[in-house]
């Protein structure tokens, strides 16, 4: 997704700048820009490409000015060109725009302006601001940019300079990650905390509509009705060192062992193992909301999806509420029949899932409850509802999710308990049971860490394959399907996850001679028929990859390859095979030598639908 940032300070801006977009580059982009205000010149250097090449187009020594904005650009409308990238300016050459989102009615916009005389010089739709903006101005940047943000329809996180204030930036944000940085004597913005941690860690959050008005020793927020508005300051706890990869070859790599804690915070001051009560604060549903629900949907979209999947089973199963899961991109249109007692719980990593927040805004729309899960504070998503379970994971870099799944599926765990315990549906000792083994996750996840090398060596066995068949069933169906998308996402084999009893419906046409097939086939009802199914693909020559539980000393006899995981309790078998199948994912794509962080075609938050 495209990123912006900002300073304005007392020293050369042009590094800080660079050195800001480097530090978004997991947000995947294709072009790059930066301006800065040199005197009483912009001074514009933007290039398809990386930043990397940005970087030498500029001589970083040269005091270019101390205002500048930047931009890395994930191409929505227009190729990746020079021409599209960021910073855009005006026909006068005074306002500069950096802008992430999308502008929807920019074509209508821009036909009025190019009939007023206005002279384009790109394909994007964010060309129209500047223009937009410089018509606006009469010498009161803010002003222009409120007047301007009248006529914009979409969605945008935008910065702007103009060469008649040198220093002063404006930001506005809608729908967007806008992120300010609070300096001693300088001030930033970002899409993102991990562009400024260097240089601060002290970062305030804005919401929809607010512009601020930033100076190198001020910075004033309105809302959208024009009232100023006082900015809780948020200390980051995230040091620079946590956007490295601490040691770890790849940022999978380290936030797959990150786990351990991910899950141990997730969990922290929620669980209180001697009342076996759950305690989340953070959802504000009463105990008479929590039983006047008669429907749960959750939605979300990829990785997430499938903790959604999984969450369902946990919600029906623990708390007796129907529930389902559905892909955001289908809720959003899907006209569905929602009412008052439906609650909608939003799953998003980044809270910027375009698809995911627009699902979130449709079911309030029908005055359904809802919530979120994600593990951004302050993202996108958490303004959409006063209702948010965060999961704790820290900064996740990595385009493939790792720890952000995991962590979501335990704070499943937790809000299906808590609804279990109010409507009575889950008694103390058997929440008390759940609650024993969730506190013992961390450590037995540090057991399948431990085990790497003999997952990575069943990794490098079935590498050279270009098909690989995830199945399971039940609670293991979904994570079936995540092991498939982890593996395809990373190391570009085409996987499938299906539900097990399906094989026979399709997929078995495709088992031939050699086609690894991944059984999680851990205890539980449906271990037997997990078994038949085994048979069936072993019938037809498939090698079989079994995921299993310690204790199984049947399961040798009939599959290729056994990855083992610690016993406990049904309901948290799937946090470990998850685990196992990301760590097989991981070292297939690692010997295939892929861009494990940064897979091809992806981007980290998918921030348009
Ligand atoms: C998963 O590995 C992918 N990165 C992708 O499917 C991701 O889960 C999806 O885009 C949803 O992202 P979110 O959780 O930030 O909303």
């Amino acid at each position: 997704m495209c990123g912006i940032v900002g300073y304005v300070g007392n020293r050369n801006a042009t590094p800080i700048l660079i050195e800001s977009l480097e530090r978004l580059d997991y947000r995947g982009y294709d072009s790059a820009g930066i301006a800065v205000i040199d005197g009483c010149e912009v001074s514009l250097y933007k290039t398809a490409g990386s930043v990397g090449k940005l970087r030498q187009m500029i001589d970083l020594n040269k005091n270019g000015g101390c205002t500048g904005i930047g931009h890395t650009r994930w191409a929505t409308h227009g190729k990746p060109s020079r021409e599209n990238s960021h910073p855009h300016m005006g026909d006068k050459g005074i306002i500069a725009v950096v802008h992430n989102g999308i502008i929807e009615n920019y074509e209508e916009l821009k036909e009025e302006l190019i009939g007023r005389g206005h002279v384009f010089s790109s394909e994007t739709d964010t060309e129209v601001i500047p223009h937009l903006i410089e018509e606006n101005y009469g010498g009161d940047l803010e002003r222009a940019v409120a007047l301007t943000l009248e006529r914009l329809r979409g969605s945008y996180a935008i910065a702007v300079m103009c060469k008649d204030e040198p220093d002063k930036l404006v930001a506005t944000t809608k729908d967007m990650p806008l992120v300010l940085g609070i300096g001693n004597g300088e001030n930033y913005l970002a899409s993102d905390v991990p562009a400024m941690l260097k240089f601060t860690n002290k970062v305030s959050y804005m919401c929809d509509e607010e512009i601020a008005v930033i100076t190198s020793s001020s910075i004033c927020i309105k809302n959208g009705s024009g009232g100023s508005v006082d900015k809780k300051i948020e200390t980051v706890t995230w040091d620079a060192k946590a956007a490295e990869k601490a040691g770890y070859e790849h940022f999978m790599l380290k936030e797959i062992h990150e786990q351990p804690h991910a899950i141990r915070e997730t969990l922290s001051g929620r669980i209180s193992e001697l009342e076996a009560e759950i305690k989340l604060k953070e959802i504000g549903l009463t105990e008479r909301q929590i039983n006047s629900i008669s429907r749960v949907i959750i939605t979300a979209c990829g990785t997430s999806y499938y903790a959604a999947v999984l969450g369902r089973y946990l919600i029906e199963k623990i708390a007796r509420i129907p529930a389902e899961a559905m892909v955001s991109s289908e809720l959003r249109y899907g006209e569905l029949v929602l009412d008052e007692n439906t609650l909608v719980i939003a799953i998003t990593q980044s809270g910027e899932t375009a698809d995911t927040i627009a699902a979130l805004k449709e079911a309030k729309s029908h005055a359904c409850h809802t919530m979120a899960i994600a593990n951004v504070v302050g993202s996108g998503i958490t303004r959409h509802t006063n209702n948010v379970l965060y999961t704790r994971a820290g900064l996740e870099i990595c385009v493939a999710a790792t720890k952000s799944f995991t962590s979501q599926i335990v704070a499943l765990h937790l809000l299906a308990l808590q609804m279990g315990r109010v409507r009575g549906t889950i008694t103390p000792s058997q929440s008390k049971q759940i609650i024993t083994q969730l506190r013992k996750l961390p450590g037995q996840v540090m057991e399948i860490l431990e085990k790497s090398r003999g997952i990575e060596k069943v990794a490098v066995k079935y590498a050279a394959n270009e098909h690989y068949f995830f199945i399971g069933r039940g609670i293991n169906y979904p994570i079936a399907m995540e092991g498939a998308l982890k593996l395809k996402e990373i190391s570009y084999i085409h996987a499938e996850g299906y539900p097990a009893g399906e094989l026979k419906h399709g997929p078995l046409a495709l088992l031939t001679a050699g086609v690894p097939v991944v059984a999680i086939s851990t205890y539980d009802n449906t271990y037997d028929k997990m078994l038949s199914n085994i048979k069936e693909t072993k019938a037809r020559g498939a090698d079989v990859i079994a995921i299993a539980d310690e204790s199984d000393t049947n399961i040798e006899k009939y599959v290729d390859d056994v990855l083992r995981i610690p016993d406990t309790h049904e309901m948290l078998k799937p946090v470990l095979s998850a685990i196992v199948l990301q760590l097989l994912a991981y070292y297939t794509a690692r010997h295939l030598g892929c861009e494990v962080d940064r897979p091809r075609n992806l981007a980290k938050s998918v921030t348009v639908e």
